[in-house]
C-alpha cells in the first residue's frame, strides 16, 4: 500500500511538473507591485535591446547573443522585421526568428519581440515594398495642407488587414516553436506609434470621424473613472467644460492636444485589435513603447497620440488588452519620466534607455524604487566588453539580488537611490529610524569629488529586512542610521577625517543640546552575496575605516556591492 502511494504521489509530482514547466509568462500581482512570472517564478528583465538593424542578419545574431550572455543579459528585445518576415504578399519567412530563438536558448537568454510592422518610430518603413507600393490600397495618413506621410493610416481597414495578417502570421510561428520552453516571453506591438508633423491625421475619414460624436466606450469610461483619471486630461476635459457629450472638440476643447487625443484613440483601438488577433493564436504580455513628449516639443514635433503617460487613460480605455505603456528615455530627468509611468495602472519596464555608464546604477534605482518589470539599453550590443563596465556590474549584483529584490517587492520595504552632483541626499524614515542616504562623493576623500571632475552617478536599493536589518546595494552610496530622537535634537556635524577625527582643529566649541532619547548605532556591516535561494552568504566585515568607525555603510563609485547591515539602539 505504502509502495502504491509513493508511486502514486511521484507521477503526480511529475505530472504536476510537467504542467508547471509549461506555465505560459504571465502576470502576478504581490501587494502594489506587478510581477511577471516565467517559469513559474517572477523575474527582473536585466535586459538590452537590439540596434535596428542588428537582427537582420543570421551572421550578426550568432555573432552577437554569445556577447549578450558574457555582459549577464538575460533578456533581449529583437526586432521582427516585416519587410523581411513577408517580402512577397502571403509568403512568410520566420528563419530569423527562429535563429534568435534558436541563438536565445543557446546562450539563456529569453526574448522580447518588437513587431516593427505598420509603424516603427511613427513611419512605415519596415513595411514590405508591395505594401508601400500599394499606397491605393495602403493610404497614407495627411498633413493638415493634404501632403501625405510616410505614415499608413490606422483608418484604412486594408492596412489592419495586411499588418495584423502579417503579426498573427508570427504569433502563430512562435506558438508552434516555442509554446513549451518559453523562449519568447512578450511581445512589443508596433513601434513608438505616432503622428509627425501634425497631431492628427487629415485624411478624409480622418476629418470625418474628428467631426463625430465621441465614442460611447469613451463617454463612459470617463464618467466612470472620473476621480482616477490622469491629472492633464482630468483639467483638460474640465476646462473644456466637463461635457460627456459632443465631438473631440466639443468636449476636449479647440488645440492640437485634442487633436492628439483623437488620434490616440484611433491608434490605441487599431492596437487593440491587433493584440485581439495575436492573442487568439497564443497568450503573450504584451506592450507598446512611446518616444517621450520631452524638450519642450509639441504634438507633431513629437510622435503624437503614442501611448505618453498623459494619454492613458485614452490607450486604456480604447486598448484594454494592452499590459503596459512603456517609456523610451534618452533625455535628461530620468527620476521624473520613470516617476510618470509608473502609475497605479500601470507598471514601470523601461524597454530603451540611452546606453552610458549611468545605466548601470539607474537599472538598481528602478528595481528598488519603482519595482520596475524590467530595464533595457538600447544597441545593448555596443556596449563595452569589459567586466568592469557599471552596467555588467550592476547586472552581475541584480542577478544575485534578484531572489531577494522579488521577495520584497510591492510591500513598502524597499527603496531605489540615485545621486548626482546636483541631487545628493534624501532621507528615508521607517517607523523611528532614518537613513540619511547620500551620493558618495559628499565624502570629499576622493580627489574626483572636489577637483571639477564630473560625477558618475550613485545610487542602489535599500531593503528594510527587519527592524534592524538592511540591505544596501549598488553603487556610489554612503548610508548613515539615526533615530528620530537624533533627529530631532539636531545633533551639531562637524567635518570629520577619514579616520574619524576632527579635520581642522577649532571647531569644537558649537553648542549642542541633548534632550534625551536614544541613538542608533551599527553594529555590523558585512558585504555578502546572495546565493540563488535567497541566503546571505558572508564575504568579509567592513569595519573600522570601512565604515567610518561605525558612523556609515558605503559602496565607493568604482564598484558595484551589497551590504548587509545591522543595527542597535543605545541610550
Ligand atoms: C527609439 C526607437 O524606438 C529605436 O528603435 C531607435 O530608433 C532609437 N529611438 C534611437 O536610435
Amino acid at each position: 500500500m505504502k509502495i502504491f502511494l509513493s508511486i502514486l504521489c511521484l507521477s503526480w509530482l511529475f505530472t504536476a511538473s510537467l504542467v508547471a514547466q509549461s506555465q505560459i509568462p504571465h502576470w502576478e500581482q504581490q501587494g502594489t507591485a506587478t510581477q511577471l512570472i516565467i517559469n513559474n517564478e517572477p523575474k527582473l528583465l536585466l535586459a538590452g535591446e537590439l540596434g535596428n538593424s542588428s537582427a537582420s542578419s543570421p551572421q550578426d545574431i550568432e555573432r552577437i547573443f554569445p556577447k549578450l550572455q558574457r555582459m549577464g543579459l538575460n533578456t533581449v528585445l529583437v526586432p521582427a522585421y516585416w519587410d523581411l518576415i513577408e517580402p512577397q504578399e502571403g509568403k512568410f519567412n520566420f528563419s530569423l526568428i527562429d535563429k534568435a530563438i534558436e541563438q536565445a536558448r543557446k546562450n539563456e537568454l529569453k526574448i522580447i519581440f518588437l513587431w516593427f510592422g505598420a509603424w516603427k518610430n511613427s513611419m512605415s518603413c519596415y513595411a514590405p515594398m508591395w505594401f508601400k507600393n500599394n499606397y491605393k490600397k495602403y493610404p497614407r495618413t495627411r498633413t493638415e495642407t493634404g501632403k501625405p506621410l510616410e505614415i499608413a493610416s490606422p483608418f484604412s481597414e486594408n492596412v489592419f488587414q495586411a499588418d495584423s495578417k502579417a503579426f498573427v502570421k508570427l504569433m502563430q510561428h512562435i506558438a508552434q516553436i516555442d509554446s513549451t520552453e518559453h523562449t519568447v516571453i512578450m511581445i512589443q506591438v508596433e513601434n513608438e506609434i505616432g503622428m509627425l508633423e501634425n497631431a492628427r491625421d487629415y485624411s478624409e475619414e480622418a476629418n470625418r470621424l474628428f467631426n463625430s460624436k465621441l465614442p460611447d466606450k469613451l463617454t463612459t469610461y470617463l464618467q466612470k473613472n472620473k476621480k482616477q483619471l490622469h491629472p492633464w486630461l482630468y483639467d483638460k476635459w474640465q476646462q473644456a467644460g466637463g461635457k460627456i457629450k459632443g465631438t473631440w472638440q466639443e468636449v476636449f476643447g479647440k488645440d492640437i492636444y485634442t487633436d492628439e487625443i483623437f488620434m490616440a484613440w484611433y491608434y490605441a483601438s487599431y492596437v487593440e485589435r491587433m493584440i485581439q488577433c495575436g492573442r487568439k493564436v497564443y497568450k503573450l504580455p504584451m506592450y507598446v513603447n512611446a518616444a517621450m513628449n520631452s524638450r519642450g516639443r509639441k504634438p507633431g514635433e513629437y510622435p503624437a497620440a503614442g501611448p505618453l503617460a498623459h494619454l492613458i487613460d485614452i490607450w486604456h480605455c480604447a486598448a484594454p488588452s494592452i499590459d503596459l505603456l512603456a517609456p523610451d528615455l534618452y533625455d535628461k530627468g530620468f527620476t521624473d519620466w520613470t516617476a510618470q509611468y509608473k502609475l497605479h495602472n500601470n507598471p514601470l519596464f523601461i524597454p530603451e534607455i540611452r546606453l552610458e555608464a549611468n545605466d548601470g546604477v539607474r537599472a538598481f534605482y528602478v528595481f528598488g524604487e519603482h519595482d520596475a518589470i524590467g530595464f533595457s539599453p538600447f544597441s545593448i550590443e555596443d556596449t563595452p566588453e569589459s567586466s568592469n563596465y557599471p552596467l555588467i556590474q550592476s547586472y552581475r549584483k541584480l542577478k544575485e539580488l534578484m531572489p531577494i529584490i522579488t521577495r520584497y517587492q510591492g510591500k513598502g520595504v524597499m527603496k531605489g537611490l540615485l545621486f548626482d552632483q546636483n541631487n545628493k541626499e534624501r532621507i528615508l524614515t521607517w517607523g523611528e529610524t532614518n537613513l540619511i542616504c547620500r551620493h558618495f562623493f559628499t565624502l570629499p576623500w576622493d580627489a574626483r569629488a572636489t577637483d571639477g571632475s564630473i560625477w558618475p552617478e550613485g545610487g542602489g536599493i535599500i531593503i528594510r529586512m527587519s527592524e534592524d536589518e538592511y540591505l544596501i546595494a549598488g553603487s556610489g552610496i554612503v548610508v548613515e542610521f539615526k533615530s528620530s530622537d537624533e533627529i530631532d535634537n539636531k545633533v551639531e556635524k562637524k567635518q570629520l577625517g577619514e579616520d574619524g577625527f576632527v579635520a581642522t582643529g577649532g571647531t569644537q566649541n558649537v553648542k549642542e543640546k541633548w534632550n534625551g532619547g536614544s541613538r542608533i548605532g551599527i553594529g555590523s556591516v558585512d558585504e555578502v552575496n546572495i546565493n540563488a535561494d535567497g541566503t546571505l552568504q558572508y564575504i568579509r566585515r567592513l569595519n573600522g575605516d570601512q565604515d567610518h568607525q561605525g558612523r556609515h555603510a558605503r559602496i565607493g563609485v568604482d564598484e558595484f556591492s551589497i551590504l548587509h547591515v545591522r543595527l542597535y539602539t543605545y541610550k
